[in-house]
């Protein structure tokens, strides 16, 4: 089977030719009958499409792209929508604006810390300034926030809903509640993860806002994924791509709780090949039943390899958590963790869900 005839079209404003089907062409004529502008829905049935399908006659001005079908039917595009919808335009200039650091370079709190006054004044476009920093840096902090459930909800709301998980809401604890049956409900040190990689979907967004630091210790520890994940594939292109194919159990286990996926430490978009989200968490690693004999002693290599990189010191920042700045980390990129502490220290945070992470961006215009 070959893959039927296409357009090669070119623009001046494009770097380089677009080669465009003819099948795809006629399936994404936009025209009333064909596409629903009201609902942004098609309308065009797939199966009336002729698999064979060629224009009979081809016009280009330099607005549009104008295609006559042998039934008569005249479809026209814009040269920005091709560039934008197909394969080859994506690939070329759909790229995350990302921003790696290490503890050195680590980003200034100019560019990362938005006040929260910042999020209910337009002029200030706050809540776009939170979640461009939350996309180029990999955190970001609400400064002046009220200590206090209400007001912090209130600010995490100005910028995406919570995420309701089996840990609730918006959730408040301290060492003595130990609600669930996870190391971050106790006082001990908890190296470097991301949370929630036994979900077949990791929380995008992880909210952090202490409400009351310990006597002693309890500082927060950041170390940036994608950071980690460009030096360990400098230094070791074969694990690197051990652990962007090989997939790794995970768990979470508790009474009446049983949560389990199974997916690569790295994952790169299936269009651009660009690193998207990054999965560590040594503490709910399952049973490793994913991988045969020979691939066993590999995976060992390569996990402890990556591992010595995130414990570098030099890839850790550590910060002290205050009342009042409530801390935005983008759970597919920045692992956290923590060092142990002394005294009552009460925690509060939630969890966003990529979707309505990324929807807020788009509509806001933060590119992703
Ligand atoms: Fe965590
Ligand atoms: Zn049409």
């Amino acid at each position: 089977m070959g893959f039927g005839s296409w357009l090669e079209l070119r623009h001046s404003r494009w770097p380089h030719d677009l080669s465009l089907s003819y099948s795809w062409l006629r399936d994404h004529c936009r025209c009333h009958l064909c596409y629903n502008s009201f609902t942004k829905q098609r309308v065009y049935d797939v199966c009336k499409l002729p698999l064979n399908i060629q224009p009979a006659a081809i016009k280009t001005t330099q607005e549009e792209l104008e295609l006559q079908w042998p039934d008569g039917h005249i479809s026209k595009y814009d040269y920005k929508f091709l560039w934008q919808n197909s394969y080859e335009g994506r690939r070329t200039s759909h790229k995350v604006p990302y921003c790696t650091w290490r503890a050195a370079t680590f980003p200034p709190a100019h560019m990362t810390t938005i006040p929260v006054g910042d999020l209910y004044d337009p002029k200030k476009a706050g809540v776009r300034r939170v979640i461009y920093s939350i996309v180029r840096n990999g955190f970001a902090i609400i400064s002046e926030v009220p200590a206090d459930t209400k007001s912090t909800c209130a600010a995490i709301e100005k910028v995406c809903a919570i995420k309701k998980t089996l840990f609730g809401e918006f959730w408040s604890f301290s060492e003595a509640s130990r609600e669930h049956a996870d190391t971050a409900y106790s006082s001990g040190f908890i190296g470097a993860h991301t949370d929630t990689t036994y979900f077949s979907q990791a929380c995008r967004i992880q909210v952090f806002h202490c409400l009351q630091p310990a006597a002693e210790g309890g500082e927060n520890l950041l170390v940036d994924g994608f950071s980690v994940a460009e030096q360990f594939y400098n230094r070791d292109p074969k694990g690197y791509n051990f652990l962007s194919s090989e997939a790794i159990p995970s768990e979470y286990i508790e009474d009446g709780q049983c949560h389990m996926s199974l997916d690569t430490i790295f994952k790169h978009h299936q269009v651009t090949g660009q690193l998207q989200q990054f999965r560590y968490n040594m503490y709910d690693r399952a049973p490793l039943s994913s991988l045969p004999l020979e691939k066993v002693q590999e995976f060992y290599i390569h996990f402890q390899n990556l591992t010595k990189i995130i414990r570098n010191p030099k890839n850790e920042y550590w910060l002290t958590l205050e009342p009042g700045n409530v801390l935005f980390i983008d759970n597919w990129r920045v692992m956290h963790g923590r060092a142990s502490y002394q005294g009552e220290r009460i925690m509060s945070g939630c969890y966003l869900d990529n979707d309505d992470f990324t929807s807020k961006a788009r509509v806001l215009g933060v590119q992703l």
